[in-house]
């Protein structure tokens, strides 16, 4: 089982010049005509930017800070990752597309295409979209650990060879300075929250009160200390709900590198060498010379 499965979804293609998996890539029609409701929320990140403590924060606003009801089902069974489609013999569980579809409204789906790559119902529907950036060094030293533990991915290669990859933007759902600096331009005319992980990681208080404002909803104090410490990284850590345990083992693979891993801002200099470091800050500056997105590399 795990080796077919190995072999067919770690194959990957392109759609518009973006890396994606082959699979996604197959269906992407399907996903390109998906049918947004006007009171879906999407929840949009490059991958490993905070994806999950955001769906976490979401769902507990979502319910009033009821931990009990956040944990009816896994995170990718509460928010369908709208282009994720898993091959047979998987269940229709693992079918972003098709768990959306089925979905009653309110819903909450998430994505990690680039802005390009967004099914145009959700524009024209005018959907509220949270996007959550993450600073490029922990972004790609998350995404390298992901790739290790995670049999959909491609092989990462070494360290040395995927932090190449990652600059180049060959990896998949595409580069990351295009997918920041896209999304961080699209606010200008869409309803788009952009928060940061470094800003959450700072003060969650105050980036979950952005939120609330963006739902317009409106929680005690007590209820939003409770949200805090729920989506605290120790708390999810320990989640079987929201830390990716319950994925198939022949998915991934937690002894290689928890889906928890760290969850801190600042990791990425226990791994760049000062030479990577220094070619990666020349690279840096030139691909967001043009910007006036920036980002924090510590606190
Ligand atoms: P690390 O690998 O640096 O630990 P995504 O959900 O987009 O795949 O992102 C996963 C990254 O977010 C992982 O980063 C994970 O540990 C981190 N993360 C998940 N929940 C978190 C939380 N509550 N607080 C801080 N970081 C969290």
């Amino acid at each position: 089982l795990s080796l077919t499965f190995s072999m067919t979804h770690s194959e990957t293609d392109e759609v518009g010049g973006i890396l994606l998996p082959k699979i996604v890539c197959d269906r992407w029609d399907q996903i390109w005509n998906f049918k947004a409701r006007p009171d879906d929320l999407l929840i949009a990140t490059y991958a490993k930017a905070g994806t999950t403590w955001i769906q976490e924060i979401v769902d507990m606003i979502q319910h009033d800070g009821d931990t009990e009801k956040c944990k009816r089902a896994t995170t990718y069974l509460r928010h369908p990752f709208i282009e994720w489609v898993l091959p047979a013999p998987f269940s229709s569980d693992t079918n972003g597309l098709e768990l959306a579809e089925l979905m009653p409204s309110p819903r909450t789906l998430k994505t990690h295409l680039p802005v390009q790559l967004v099914p145009p119902s959700f524009w024209e529907q005018k959907c509220k979209i949270i996007y959550v950036a993450r600073n490029a060094k922990d972004n790609l030293v998350s995404y390298y650990h992901f790739h290790r533990m995670n049999k959909n991915m491609p092989e990462p290669g070494t360290w040395e060879e995927f932090l190449e990859k990652f600059m180049a933007g060959q990896v998949l759902w595409g580069c990351w300075y295009d997918h920041v600096k896209g999304w961080w331009e699209a606010k200008e005319n869409h309803r788009i929250l952009y928060l940061f992980y470094e800003d959450l990681k700072e003060d969650p208080k105050r980036e979950i009160q952005k939120v609330l404002q963006f739902l317009e909803k409106d929680l005690e104090n007590e209820i939003l200390d409770k949200i805090i410490y729920h989506t605290s990284f120790e708390i999810m850590k320990d989640n079987p709900m929201a830390n990716y345990t319950f994925q198939p083992p022949a998915v991934m693979d937690h002894s290689i590198s928890p889906f928890m891993r760290k969850g801190t801002v600042g990791d990425w200099k226990n791994h760049f060498t000062i030479a990577q470091n220094v070619k990666f800050d020349e690279d840096y500056r030139k691909k967001m010379a043009r910007t006036s997105l920036t980002f924090r590399m510590e606190l």
